[in-house]
């Protein structure tokens, strides 16, 4: 069993911590310990009722409680006068404000008198085999419960085996009659442990929840760097690393989505953690909003870490009855380095969160009209470049925004779901079948959270906007944001959508949101409830997209947020894939892919080939060198295929071909990360990308090898790769032969030439 209660009641007979007088104390404690392949976490109760931590970190066996009674007993028992100091020094679970913990809470109130104290204090804890699924909210989930006949992910109890386990740790609030549960879930075969709360108010009187974060850990150190993916449009999730320093280093998001300047992942590390050795503790919130991580040194130089829903303009009324789901927290342990917190969150993701049946399928190979068109398209455009590229071996054609209404810019028309029928004469039907009967499959852009101003659902329905009742509300973009915490807002998107859906064979869809919120209030909820509407936004969008999936559980679903602000853990459990970045230059990609990477494996990463210059940077690019790198995520084109040169277009079979050869490699293999990244060298200058691929069962691998710029009078390149098996014999795709320990100690050549070249080397074992 991965989770073990110890009720063994162990009595202490030290003295309390920083007590003055000799008096000799019985301490009754219960520890509970989750422990996976290479990891443990381990809590203990007080007979205080405290929940206090004790460990988390590399695998130890034994009862751990002397930690926290040994020399420095951690209990009040009978030292109630230091209270304060007592509670801003333990190393809490899940640490509550007004109670002398100055540093971050986890949950702090707004109770019947207007007053934020919360005391949560131990009452049970239950183990239950398999996941229970967080309501309205997305979250890792029981892989075997997916194969039952409920057939949805969720986890019942006696549907389980065992491939993950719970406990839900009960606290309550006696004074505010509050009960907070946490649920900690630790997986058989992954160092993971996820965590989320559930909050309930047992009283007869409305209780504000002021905040709630998913999950906190108290290190007993603070020599960590600090490892965040940071960025802005169009380049998303650079690698950013920096000691901790006391006090606190947090990162957020407070647009309303998960961001494109922060993504909700960190990860804290050894100074000493490189690739693959050194301490990573890593960080994910399954969440598509608004979201808060902290890393602070505290006056002992411990560090506490925590991450959860953003308390910045947050309030949740929370009737008599009524209970609050906060979104899971994913949290990884890897004693190998980056590269192995790394894959464990891909195995994770790959097994246990992505529900849907593209997840391990090779997807079709797509040819996007963005790019190559924008808004500047009608039938006879896109039938031209369909046919061309059905005639390259691409497999579906993608129309993306400018479909709809009467949008012939990004100035209207969002929010009116119908064909453009000068554009698109005879309707979408038309088009598609003519798409169809050319070979390919078709896929529609759609943006349904927002609405421009020049639409006919604004002009009928303006207080569908988020906006403020006489206050100017915001553009972005041209649009406004529809207000989605309304059910009828909802359900006129949704009968739209359908409509669509079932009007012609649309077997892909692109769901796109490209801006944030401002002047956030609803007309539909009142006003003790405006600040919950960021977060009900988030439920709403949530909602909608499980109405498509479930609905239309074929149709293979991207999402995209103006490129990459919504690549979390929240959308990759409704949609296999995400677009990455709308920087599709494959040099700005190898930065952005390789942050990316940190915690999303590749078999979800939206990457095309596009045309150049690259629309975005202006570079040239080879052709190849465009291919290897998209063909790291989901590979497709963007571009023109009708205007571009008769030899790029002559290459596209065999690219297709490349990557339908290798796909699998990268799609279910693991990743090894080869170049210097951030590791002293900045992503930004470091001359070259590499990172190798390996099957699970070590029998083929894939190396990409990218030289951003060419540098005069230096030796070949020469790399040690990762992941093989040193005992084996492999053979390239050159057709030389190697032992798989002189590829890993001594490494292998890899010619390159000239700026922006490009080499893949396939290995299979002999
Ligand atoms: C932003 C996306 O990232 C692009 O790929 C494209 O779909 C545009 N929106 C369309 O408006």
């Amino acid at each position: 069993m991965p989770i073990h209660i110890n009720k063994t009641r162990k009595k202490y007979s030290k003295y309390i911590w920083q007590r003055n007088e000799n008096v000799p104390l019985e301490t009754d404690v219960t520890t509970i310990t989750l422990q996976s392949p290479g990891a443990t976490y381990a809590m203990a109760v007080t007979d205080d009722g405290y929940l206090l931590h004790l460990h988390w970190g590399a695998k130890v066996t034994g009862d751990l409680s002397y930690i926290l009674f040994g020399k420095n007993p951690y209990t009040l028992a009978e030292n109630l006068r230091d209270k304060g100091t007592f509670m801003d020094s333990v190393p809490l679970e899940f640490p509550c404000h007004g109670t002398g913990d100055y540093r971050e809470p986890c949950i702090m109130v707004r109770d019947k008198n207007n007053a934020s104290t919360v005391d949560l204090k131990f009452k049970g804890a239950r183990v239950s085999p398999g996941k229970p699924k967080l309501d309205g909210l997305p979250a890792t989930f029981s892989r075997f419960a997916v194969t039952t006949a409920e057939g949805s992910p969720g986890c019942s109890a006696s549907a389980c085996s065992p491939d993950c386990e719970t406990v839900i740790i009960t606290l309550e609030d006696d004074y505010l009659k509050l009960r907070a549960e946490l649920i900690y879930t630790v997986f058989n075969k992954l160092d993971v442990i996820t965590r989320s709360v559930k909050l309930t108010n047992f009283s007869e009187d409305t209780i504000y929840i002021a905040r709630v974060l998913s999950a906190c850990v108290d290190f007993d150190r603070s020599d960590f760097d600090m490892l965040t993916a940071n960025g802005s449009w169009a380049r998303e999730r650079i690698p950013c690393r920096s000691p901790l320093h006391r006090g606190k280093q947090s990162i957020d998001s407070v647009k309303g989505e998960s961001s494109h300047q922060s993504n909700p992942f960190f990860a804290l590390l050894s100074h000493n953690a490189d690739e693959d050795t050194g301490e990573a503790y890593g960080f994910n919130l399954c969440y598509s909003g608004d979201f808060f991580a902290q890393s602070e040194v505290t006056q002992h130089s411990c560090t506490r870490a925590v991450m959860g829903l953003n308390p910045f303009d947050f309030s949740w009324k929370l009737e008599p009855g009524e209970t609050f789901t906060a979104p899971e927290c994913v949290m990884v342990y890897s004693s190998e380095g980056l590269g192995q917190m790394s894959r464990t969150f891909h195995d994770l993701y790959r097994n246990n969160l992505i529900r849907s049946e593209w997840n391990k399928k090779l997807r079709p190979v797509l040819i996007n009209n963005w790019e190559a068109t924008y808004f500047n398209f009608d039938t006879d455009k896109l039938i031209a470049i369909a046919r061309e590229a059905a005639n390259r071996g691409i497999e579906m054609l993608v129309l993306d925004d400018g479909w709809f209404g009467h949008r012939d810019s990004d100035n209207s028309s969002l929010g009116d779901w119908v064909t453009y029928e000068k554009k698109l004469p005879g309707g979408l039907s038309k088009l598609v079948s003519e798409v169809n009967a050319l070979g390919m499959k078709f896929g529609l852009w759609f943006e349904p959270e927002m609405v421009s101003p020049d639409s006919n659902l604004y002009r009928t329905h303006p207080e569908w906007a988020i906006h403020i009742e006489g206050r100017e509300l915001t553009q972005s973009r041209g649009q406004y944001v529809l207000d989605f915490s309304n059910p009828a807002v909802r359900e006129n998107i949704k009968a739209q959508m359908k409509a669509i859906l079932d009007a012609a064979n649309i077997e892909y869809i692109k769901w796109d949101m490209n801006r944030q919120l401002t002047e956030i209030a609803s007309t539909y909820l009142p006003v003790e409830r405006q600040r919950e509407l960021r977060h009900r936004y988030v439920l709403g969008v949530y909602e909608l997209m499980e109405w498509l999936v479930t609905a239309y559980p074929h149709i293979l679903l991207e999402n995209c947020s103006g490129g990459g602000a919504r690549f979390d853990p929240g959308m990759l459990y409704f949609s296999p894939q995400i677009w990455c970045s709308d920087d599709t230059d494959a040099i700005e990609r190898l930065k952005i892919q390789y942050g990316t990477s940190l915690c999303y494996p590749a078999s979800c990463i939206g990457s095309h080939v596009s045309d150049c210059p690259n629309h975005t940077v202006g570079r040239i690019t080879p052709f190849n060198t465009r291919g290897n790198v998209a063909m790291v995520g989901t590979f497709g084109y963007e571009l023109d295929i009708t205007k571009i040169s008769e030899e790029d277009r002559e290459k596209i079979p065999a690219q297709i071909a490349q990557y339908k050869k290798y796909a699998h490699i990268m799609r279910d293999g693991d990743q090894y990360r080869l170049s210097p990244g951030f590791h002293g060298i900045s992503p930004v200058t470091m001359n070259y990308d590499a990172f190798i691929f390996v099957t699970k069962d070590k029998t083929e691998a894939l190396l990409t090898v990218t030289q951003t710029l060419a540098r005069p009078n230096y030796p070949p390149l020469r790399l040690r790769l990762r992941g093989l098996n040193p005992e084996a014999q492999y053979k390239t795709s050159g057709g030389e032969v190697y032992s798989g320990s002189a590829l890993i100690q001594c490494g292998i050549e890899v010619p390159l030439s000239g700026d922006f070249d490009s080499k893949q080397v396939y290995f299979s074992k002999l």
